[in-house]
């Protein structure tokens, strides 16, 4: 799903959210591990005021394993926990129950204090298009269908999804924006598709992974497209495109679908494991 953040988006989404939090003891921040910084919301500090916060580094499996473990030790500076998850992987959902337990031990233990036994944390997932909100619910759900049903008074006209006896998820997650604090953010957030291909031509994002790539993680692309990695910019879809026999009905080099080709090589992880951010 991609999203364009216009004026009357956002302010539909923050009612929506700033709704949605009073019903909630523990926000789940999903973030896609491979922009860490690009895929927060810029409001989140305060949008989760007061409430227990876990932050989840999402698609860990296609993101750079020793700059996950750096965003970890960054948010754990900060006083906040983090977790690095591959999302789909239902082996992965004990360790994010477990990690509930722990951030949310303040709050049970407050609850015993004033005779509320057994009650379940309520939680709301929330982030930025695409970073796999959804993925995550229907993982720590089992199957979608598992809904617990309105609880009337405080959460009516809500479904809550039942985890287990300690964990109750709000089923529609929180859908928040990203910052577009400046060019490169833009462009990492387009790269990943968390705002729309349109935003950006695919032919000129293409060159910016090419860049990004060069630099940070040279080898890859030579291996994966058997091309050089000191081609002129102009040269490199043409490359592509002949390594991957894309052509146009007139025979010429289809480069539209070569520059394609390659950002969804790079969503998919074919191009191997990387990130485009660190921590500061
Ligand atoms: P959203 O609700 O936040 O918008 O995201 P959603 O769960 O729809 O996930 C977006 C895409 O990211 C989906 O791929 C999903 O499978 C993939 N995804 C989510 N979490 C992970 C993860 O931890 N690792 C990997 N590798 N992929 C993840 P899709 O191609 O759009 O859909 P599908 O064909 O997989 O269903």
């Amino acid at each position: 799903m991609n999203i364009q953040w216009y004026p009357g988006h956002m302010t539909r989404a923050i009612r929506q959210i700033k709704e949605d939090i009073k019903l909630i003891d523990l926000v789940i921040e999903i973030l896609d591990a491979r922009i860490a910084a690009s895929s927060r919301n810029p409001e989140i500090k305060e949008l989760t005021n007061g409430k227990s916060h876990l932050i989840i580094l999402n698609k860990a499996d296609l993101a750079d394993d020793a700059l996950t473990r750096d965003w970890i030790s960054f948010f754990e500076k900060k006083g906040l926990s983090a977790l690095a998850v591959d999302s789909r992987d239902r082996k992965n959902i004990k360790k994010i129950t477990d990690k509930v337990a722990e951030v949310t031990a303040e709050k049970r233990q407050r609850d015993l204090r004033r005779g509320i036994k057994n009650r379940p944390v309520r939680a709301l997932v929330a982030g930025i298009p695409n970073v796999g909100k959804s993925t995550l619910t229907n993982s720590l759900s089992g199957r979608k269908s598992a809904k617990t049903g309105d609880k009337p008074g405080v959460t009516k006209g809500k479904q809550w999804i039942h985890v287990n006896k300690g964990l109750d998820l709000l089923d529609t997650p929180g859908i928040l924006w990203p910052k577009f604090s400046d060019h490169r953010t833009g462009e990492h957030l387009a790269l990943f598709g968390a705002i729309a291909d349109n935003v950006f031509e695919r032919e000129e994002l293409a060159l910016v992974l090419y860049h990004i790539l060069t630099e940070e993680y040279p080898g890859r692309l030579s291996s994966v497209y058997h091309i050089s990695e000191e081609l002129d910019d102009k040269d490199l879809l043409d490359a592509i495109a002949e390594e991957k026999n894309l052509l146009l009905a007139e025979g010429r080099l289809d480069r539209r679908r070569a520059a394609g080709l390659f950002l969804d090589d790079l969503r998919s992880g074919r191009l191997g494991k990387l990130s485009l951010e660190r921590p500061e």
